[in-house]
């Protein structure tokens, strides 16, 4: 069973309603974005990187049978790529719903692809929280993900739609695209 982090998220970051900010997508928030946004961006996040390590209860995966999706892992030098968008403080009550299996929104520090700079939020999901799956190798993974699925879609939809949306973005991610082929070959 997994903790419900939307009335944590609400309470410990309170938004100005006025306000808008940049939200930085580096998983599903990447291709399913099925909350109203006012601008898009490539983007990119230092020092941390994507990984399969969290578990999906709730979307990807049940109670009994989580799937595994993406959190970002503290990893010095390297460069995490995904989608920034600019979204009203409204916003932030639809997606704390969404990602409510555990991830928490922290401040993120994004550069654009034209180099420039902006903080935002992001969710994160850390080490040690109720649906936190942890570390496993890519083809662990893989057969961890065919075997999954969720009230949003099958776990390798997930992970495969993340691929092709990582690639049309021009971007590289090892262990994404490990995974993938993996999962195309089982
Ligand atoms: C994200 O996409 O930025 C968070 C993880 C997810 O919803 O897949």
């Amino acid at each position: 069973m997994s903790t419900n982090t939307f009335e944590q998220n609400q309470r410990q970051c309170p938004l100005d309603e006025d306000d808008q900010i940049w939200l930085f997508g580096y998983g599903s928030l990447i291709y399913l974005t099925d909350f109203p946004f006012l601008e898009s961006r490539p983007a990119s996040i230092r020092d941390w990187s994507r990984r399969f390590w969290q578990g999906s209860h709730d979307h990807r995966g049940t109670i009994d049978n989580p799937g595994r999706v993406v959190t970002l892992i503290e990893d010095e030098g390297a460069v995490c790529g995904g989608l920034a968008y600019r979204v009203e403080a409204t916003v932030f009550k639809q997606l704390d719903e969404r990602e409510k299996n555990g991830y928490l929104r922290v401040s993120a520090e994004m550069t654009f692809d034209d180099g420039s700079h902006a903080t935002g939020l992001t969710y994160l999901a850390t080490a040690g929280n109720e649906a936190w799956l942890g570390e496993a190798s890519e083809i662990e993974i893989a057969r961890h993900i065919c075997a999954a699925s969720g009230p949003s879609g099958s776990n390798s939809d997930y992970l495969l739609e993340l691929a092709v949306a990582l690639r049309e973005l021009n971007l590289h991610d090892q262990h994404v695209f490990e995974i993938e082929k993996h999962i195309l070959k089982l």
